[in-house]
């Protein structure tokens, strides 16, 4: 495993991580996450993405059982948690201040509520996991760093913020101060690229601004699994899942994967090794968050960091050609 800095903090993040949307509480059960992380341990991957809004809180609780379980020395693994959507009902007495939302109030509970679900002391990264448009920047700002000084929090960052809020959070940090926010987490795989390669550009050399990509393989569309349909037990095919749908069985884009297992072919390598490792050829990219609802999906996965020398300049430029005309 290689290891690369958080932006232009200190922190050396496996350049490969594992995190639990979707997979953890609905198709990963405790035991099950315990052996996937052992696993990713083993493989040297230090760092585990979660979320609040994750499983409704649940993927919090089954990461927080699973480090129980591994006994883990607290030093040796990093873990995240993002805030934004909240855990109430939109309708609930009481809710006005609880979803949606980025404000001083919410955040102060949500990293309380975060700690106790996952039984820890300090989350190592937290995340504004949306920009809040009815929240100031700088009050939002304070409560981050608030955090980080109260040690309830290590580093802080965004996920899915514009390149100009994220300038504003850094602007007035500095100004003032405070922490400032050291990460993004952005989508970033072969067919969605605009902000991380366009929108983002100023910011890296600027604030040093580090990435912590999610949905390298699209949701499993760029492992060509859905080339013919839906596959049972396949994220596809779970019933919340509908808004997926669409993009995983677009024809053009399974087209392109059927071509991207050709290069892969050639590499000896699956396509999906090949999507993970074009994500993190990316020198702007820390960490390139995996998912995975099997064992050997991850072992698998991993492979990808065997690919990464193969990405020669010509090989790029086949993936580019085959990929970048559908990209987002
Ligand atoms: N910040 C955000 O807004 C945000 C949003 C989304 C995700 N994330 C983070 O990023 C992480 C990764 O995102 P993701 O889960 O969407 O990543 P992904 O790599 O695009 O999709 C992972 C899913 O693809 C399937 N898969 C993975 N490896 C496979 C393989 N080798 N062969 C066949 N199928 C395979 C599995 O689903 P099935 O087996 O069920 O088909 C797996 O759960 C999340 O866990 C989360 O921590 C963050």
């Amino acid at each position: 495993m290689e290891y690369r800095r958080l932006g232009r903090s200190g922190l050396q993040v496996s350049t490969l991580s594992l995190g639990s949307w979707v997979t953890y509480h609905t198709q990963v059960n405790t035991s099950a996450a315990t052996e996937m992380l052992a696993a990713a341990m083993d493989a040297g991957i230090n760092f585990f993405d979660n979320a609040e809004i994750y499983a409704g809180g649940q993927s919090e609780v089954v990461m927080g059982e699973a480090f129980k379980a591994l006994k883990w020395p607290r030093l040796n693994y990093i873990v995240s948690t993002k805030f934004f959507w909240g855990l109430a009902n939109r309708d609930e007495p009481g809710s006005a201040n609880r979803v949606n939302t980025l404000n001083r109030k919410y955040l102060m509970h949500a990293i309380d509520g975060s700690l106790a679900r996952m039984g820890l002391d300090f989350i190592d990264l937290v995340y504004c996991h949306r920009p809040d448009p009815a929240t100031p920047i700088e009050e939002t700002v304070r409560a981050m760093s608030d955090m980080i000084t109260q040690g309830k929090a290590l580093y802080w960052g965004t996920s899915e913020w514009p390149a100009d809020d994220i300038r504003a959070a850094w602007d007035i940090a500095e100004k003032h101060h405070l922490h400032k926010p050291v990460m993004e987490q952005p989508q970033y795989h072969l067919f969605h690229r605009e902000r991380v390669e366009k929108e983002y550009a100023r910011l890296y050399a600027d604030t040093g601004l580090g990435l912590t990509t999610w949905s390298p393989l699209a949701s499993g569309l760029l492992t060509g699994k859905y080339a013919n349909g839906i596959p049972e037990g396949s994220r596809g095919a779970l019933a919340n899942m509908g808004f997926l749908t669409k993009g995983l069985l677009d024809p053009a884009k399974n087209a392109a994967v059927a071509q991207l297992a050709v290069v892969a072919d050639e590499l000896s390598c699956s396509a999906a090794q090949l999507a993970i490792a074009w994500v993190a050829k990316n020198p702007h990219v820390s960490t390139v968050i995996t998912g995975a609802s099997k064992l050997s999906q991850l072992h698998s996965n991993l492979g990808a960091l065997d690919v990464l020398p193969k990405l020669t300049p010509e090989v790029m430029a086949r993936i580019d050609a085959i990929s970048a005309p559908l990209a987002e």
